[in-house]
């Protein structure tokens, strides 16, 4: 029997539930103007929209600790929910105030009045501005892991050698800032070690039953014979050691949006990672 959308917990119908249930996303991207080109990192509108009409309803809290220039904001603006975001970087959370501002203008009456806030912080320090157990959802995509943080081998002449066969993926990856706080330049290890720490503090902030949505891509590392690093397994397993239940996997299909390289030819094949994965966390209830 199905139910009427005030009675669903994101407020979709039941068609509208089973249309967007594909594990596989290939329909979400959406046009980038000026400013999304001068982050170089930011996640489509489209993608933000659908992930909050899925996970969140009216009137909910919903968080993005890495903000960028505020996508997830936005969409909580557009989408008639509370939005929160922490960005490291002033330039960053500039351009969201105006954008947020820009979305607002349109609003009306209650919506405008709800808060959206993109906070220019560390998000290790995220408690400092969520009450805890407050947040139904929070949508993430943090920056990429520094590969080339290993010290020179002793023996050796100095860095290991760069596999230069797949060094154009690794510079299409944009370095956002020369900050020792930014995750871009933490290596692989304390990469998931901070990580680890945000997922512990987000889980404290979610309420019981609420969702973490976490979009990454797994990365090649190149300075060791281009060894596949399975970012988002990893993350997976340190967010189940936070806390959360691993709840869903969503893959994120960028075939269409990126060039196909030639990549090994013709010593060794390696496929063009041209997908992101949604990885989908909740937080335990007691049911
Ligand atoms: C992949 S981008 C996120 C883009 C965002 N989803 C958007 O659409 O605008 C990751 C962001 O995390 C920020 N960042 C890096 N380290 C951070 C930290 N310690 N605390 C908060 N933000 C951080 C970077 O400055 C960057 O803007």
């Amino acid at each position: 029997m199905t139910k009427s959308t005030d009675e669903t917990f994101n407020g979709l119908s039941a068609k509208e539930w089973t249309v967007l249930s594909k594990n596989v996303w290939n329909d979400v991207s959406s046009p980038r103007q000026s400013v999304h080109m001068l982050h170089g990192a930011t996640f489509p509108q489209a993608l933000a929209d659908r992930v909050l009409s899925l996970y969140s309803k009216q009137g909910d809290i919903v968080f993005d600790p890495f903000a960028g220039i505020g996508t997830t904001v936005i969409a909580a603006a557009k989408m008639d929910r509370i939005g929160i975001g922490i960005e490291l970087q002033q330039q960053f959370s500039d351009i969201a105030a105006n954008l947020i501002d820009k979305e607002k203008t349109d609003l009306f009456g209650s919506k405008q009045l709800l808060r959206h806030e993109v906070i220019c912080d560390d998000c290790r320090s995220l408690e400092k501005h969520l009450y805890s157990s407050s947040v139904q959802l929070t949508l993430s995509a943090p920056p990429y892991p520094n590969m080339n943080t290993r010290p020179p081998h002793p023996k050796g002449p100095g860095r290991p050698r760069k596999v230069d066969v797949v060094e154009e993926m690794s510079e299409r990856v944009p370095a956002h800032s020369l900050r020792q706080d930014d995750f871009g330049n933490f290596g692989y290890a304390m990469y998931l070690d901070e990580l680890k720490r945000v997922l512990k503090k987000v889980l404290n902030v979610t309420r019981e039953g609420g969702y973490s949505v976490w979009v990454v891509r797994d990365q090649r590392d190149t300075y060791n014979s281009a060894q596949y690093v399975p970012v988002h397994a990893d993350i997976i397993s340190i967010g189940v050691v936070a806390g959360w239940k691993h709840h869903d996997l969503i893959v994120w299909d960028q075939n269409d949006q990126r060039r196909l390289m030639l990549l090994g030819y013709p010593n060794v094949f390696y496929s063009n990672m041209n997908c992101s994965y949604l990885i989908v966390f909740r937080k335990p209830k007691d049911e």
